[in-house]
Order: C-alpha cells, then structure tokens, then sequence
C-alpha cells in the first residue's frame, strides 16, 4: 500500500488542503459535464472542513457538480445530536449550496437493515461500478482512537471482507447500531483520503503508517484504493510520532 502523507501546520490549514481538493476537482468533473462523487465521515473531524467549504469556497465550487453521499450514519433521527448528516447539516447543507438532488442522506432513523438494503440500491443505481461495487471519486475517512474507520470497528474485521455494499455495523462501547459502506465499497474508490487532526491520534496514526504488528488489527490499516494508494491529510500534531 502507498502512503501520500500531507502534513500541514494546523488542523485549519488541513481542512482548507481538503476543501481544496474537492474545489480543484469538482471543477474539473463540471467541465467534463460530470458529477464529483464524494462520501463523507461523520464524527468531529469534518466539521472544520464544512464549514470552510461553505464560508470560504461558496462563490468557488461549482455546487451542481457536487453530489453527497454518506460513508456511515449512525441510526439516529437527523436533528439528533448524534447524527453525521445533522452535523454536516449545520456546517454545510442549511447554506443551500448543495443542489438538495444531489444530496443522498443515509436515514439513520429508519430500521438499520432496512435502511442498508435501501442505500445500497441508491449506489447501485446513482454511482457508476466496477468489480461489482459502485465507485466513489472520494472517500472521506477519519480514524478512531481504536483504529476503526467509517463504522467498521476492530472487533467486527470481518466487515473488510463483506461483499455487502452497506452494511448494519455495532459500536462495540455504546451499542449503538450505525450504517456503514463496507471495506469493499470504500477500496473501490477512485481515490480515499484520510482526515486526521490533533495529538490525541498521533499514536493510532504512527501505528498504522508505521505498519506497527499491533495495527493489524485496525480496519484503518485494509483501506486503499484498487490503484494501491491512499492519502493522509493530517496536522503536525496528528502527525508528530511519525
Ligand atoms: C463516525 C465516523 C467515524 C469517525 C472516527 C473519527 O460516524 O463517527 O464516521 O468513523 O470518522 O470515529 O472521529 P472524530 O473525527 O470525531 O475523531
């Protein structure tokens, strides 16, 4: 697997790298006349990343190219505190950018096999395919303190071999039942990218890139692209044990 590190000096600067990304990119696919297909993460990490796209890239992004989609939702009502589309809601989507077709939330508040089955009809049907699995342009990925990703978590690694698109997956703390794109889904993509802030994930981080034996058991450490490549946006202090 290869590695592209970013490092930059803040966590500011590394969401503004990212929105600069998915800026220089959805500009191309709107001159081609095609959609930029991007999943996002939940959690905190993101939010930064929201709301600088929203402030600062408005007048920028041409927002009919940019289609959302969702890497994992936990199952919860959209205004819930919990929610990932809520707090990508607040931080980006109530600025109206984002054409409301083109944004495919994933209902946490429905029944969560129910709701799985349903989003992997919506891939299917909205995202190009190959090798049997649909293909995102980007993949926005945070890590936990425990080395899961998306929903798929360390006591759960056989979700990295699930042929399921979107799977049902259980935090192993809360037990709190989340929607996921699976291992597959994920490495199908044309390009992932890794957003990872502050010291607190310094030591996860230096495990994985590390190739530490104890990061076997991460289901970070499994995600690449088909290509073999995936790419880490991280501050200095994400990245100080490196
Ligand atoms: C979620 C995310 C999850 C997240 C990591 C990192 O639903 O919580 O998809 O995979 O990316 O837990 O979360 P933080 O950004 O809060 O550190």
């Amino acid at each position: 697997m290869k590695h592209n590190i970013h490092i930059f000096d803040s966590a500011n600067k590394t969401a503004n790298a990212v929105a600069e990304l998915i800026y220089k990119a959805t500009v191309e696919k709107n001159k081609l006349g095609e959609y930029y297909n991007v999943a996002l993460s939940g959690g905190t990490t993101p939010r930064e990343l929201f709301v600088i796209m929203a402030q600062d890239y408005k007048e920028l992004i041409p927002w009919e190219s940019l289609r959302l989609f969702w890497v994992d939702e936990r199952c919860v009502g959209p205004t819930d505190g919990e929610s990932n589309y809520g707090m990508t809601y607040h931080a980006l989507l109530s600025h109206e950018l984002v054409l409301s077709e083109n944004i495919f939330r994933m209902k946490g508040e429905e029944i969560p096999a129910v709701e799985a089955e349903r989003y992997q009809k919506v891939l299917i049907t909205e995202l190009p395919a190959r090798n049997g699995f649909p293909v995102f342009d980007l993949i926005l990925l945070g890590i936990g303190n425990d080395g899961h990703t998306a929903s798929i978590f360390p006591d759960n690694l056989a979700m990295l071999d699930s042929d399921l698109l979107v799977a049902v997956a259980t935090h192993p703390e809360s037990g709190q039942k989340r929607i996921t794109l699976t291992a597959k889904t994920i490495n199908n993509a044309e390009q992932v990218v890794f957003v990872v802030t502050g010291q607190s994930k310094s030591t996860i981080v230096a495990e994985i890139l590390g190739g530490a034996e104890k990061a076997k058991l991460y289901p970070s450490s499994y995600i690449q692209t088909t290509q073999g490549s995936v790419d880490f946006y991280m501050d200095k202090s994400a990245a100080a044990k490196l």
